[in-house]
């Protein structure tokens, strides 16, 4: 199969957890990657090196292990730096995970009464909520783009949604529900015509797309570590110098200060401002790991593998009568995750009955309730590959499927 990454088995070798063999002796087919990404080996074996032999508060340590721990924190942050292509170290903050990036900057971007933000329908809750809280709190005004009934960003209403008193535009690069891949360069340059700021939730695009904030110009962008085969914990927020600057701290601690009296306090400079307390060490060191290790195996051969392994998932899906699949049906278009309905049956069944074979998928909503609202259905499956994720794999999901139909006794 065209795509596929040439070494898949070597690769696999690399995950421990794909060894796994589950009740009932069925090995693991794991197909739950959107939701959280498997470990490699690596990745394990250096936050384990950290805590054996490292393991120091960083910053405040007047001693060699609080020198190594500080080197190996900021060495994390040097290669997030190299990941997004950012144009300074010092824009990367480390936060506990995407949900918290995109609060920090809907928490603290100036907005008041008549100013508006606009995000889309497709967003994950992460990228809605922090939103609704920002604009209820200040007055600003909440404006989305809806979807075409393909799934992907109805952009015809775009001159009215971005006017000047448009100040920020906050949208998914790649939606976790419908799989799409928005046009975010294309977006960003609309909200830049009319002075507004870019907000990208990265949480999808990190894992299988090469990620360049310089190139597709956005102004902050956010994604979560273990989603990237990194440890939960750890979360990033670019943005360019200028707009950390003026952005006032989001939380208030040790760390986070230049001076500190009774009756008031000042910054530390970006990044520090935005790093309140002690941050999450050996998390972040176990995300410069992961980003080590997608990076060697190369962001384009990622994709093309997902775009792969998405293509035959969609052939499959459409050879078993009774599946609808909700997003883009063109696996160009879209990353790899894939929710589909089973006519008859209730995604939670779906999942059970794949989970008695070993097939872990995620059923549900996917924090993203909008977008199912828009397609008029309350919940669907999700079947999400990664670079690990084999064409046996999804023809075992398939089975699964068709065997799912027949314990039902549906199509
Ligand atoms: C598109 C998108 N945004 C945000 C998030 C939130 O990530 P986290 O729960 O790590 O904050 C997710 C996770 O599912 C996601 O898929």
């Amino acid at each position: 199969m065209e795509g596929l990454l040439t070494d898949l088995e070597v690769i696999r070798k690399d995950f421990p957890i794909l060894e796994r063999e589950l009740a009932d002796g069925h090995r693991l087919v794991y197909l739950d990657s959107a939701n959280t990404s498997q470990k490699p080996q690596v990745v394990i074996d250096t936050m384990v090196d950290h805590l054996e032999h490292h393991n120091a508060n960083i910053a405040r340590a007047m001693h060699q292990l609080g020198a190594e721990s500080t080197q190996a924190f900021e060495a994390a942050r040097d290669k997030v730096a190299g990941f997004l292509n950012a144009p300074s170290r010092d824009e990367v903050i480390f936060t506990k995970n995407a949900s918290e990036a995109l609060n920090l900057v809907a928490r603290t971007f100036p907005l008041g009464p008549g100013d508006r933000v606009v995000i889309t329908e497709m967003e994950h809750h992460s990228n809605i909520v922090p939103w609704q809280l920002a604009t209820e709190r200040t007055g600003a005004e909440l404006r989305w783009f809806g979807l075409t009934d393909d799934g992907r960003l109805d952009l015809s209403n775009i001159d009215e949604l971005l006017t000047p008193q448009t100040k920020v535009v906050a949208l998914t690069w790649v939606s976790n529900m419908l799989g799409t891949i928005n046009p975010v360069a294309e977006i960003a340059r609309r909200a830049h015509e009319v002075g507004a700021v870019v907000v990208l939730d990265a949480s999808q695009a990190a894992p299988q797309l090469p990620i360049d904030v310089q190139a597709v110009d956005a102004d902050f962008l956010a994604f979560t570590g273990h989603k990237v085969t990194g440890p939960t914990g750890i979360g990033v927020l670019w943005g360019r110098t200028e707009l950390l600057d003026a952005l006032p701290p989001f939380l208030g601690g040790g760390e986070m200060i230049a001076t500190v009296s009774m009756e008031k306090s000042t910054w530390a400079p970006i990044p520090h401002k935005f790093e309140a307390g002690t941050p999450p060490i050996v998390e972040a060191v176990g995300l410069g790991a992961a980003i080590d290790y997608i990076s060697h195996i190369g962001l384009d051969n990622i994709h093309a593998h997902e775009q792969a392994i998405t293509g035959y998932l969609l052939d499959g899906l459409a050879s078993v009568s009774g599946v609808k699949v909700l997003g883009p049906l063109d696996p160009a278009a879209r990353g790899g995750a894939v929710a589909f309905e089973l006519d008859g049956v209730h995604p939670h069944d779906v999942a059970q009955l794949l989970d008695s074979r070993g097939i872990a998928v995620r059923a549900g909503h996917h924090c993203a309730k909008p977008a199912h609202k828009r397609f008029g259905v309350q919940s669907s499956t999700r079947a999400s590959s990664y670079l690990y994720t084999t064409p046996a794999e999804i023809d075992a999901l398939i089975d699964g499927l068709e065997h799912t139909k027949n314990y039902f006794k549906v199509g």
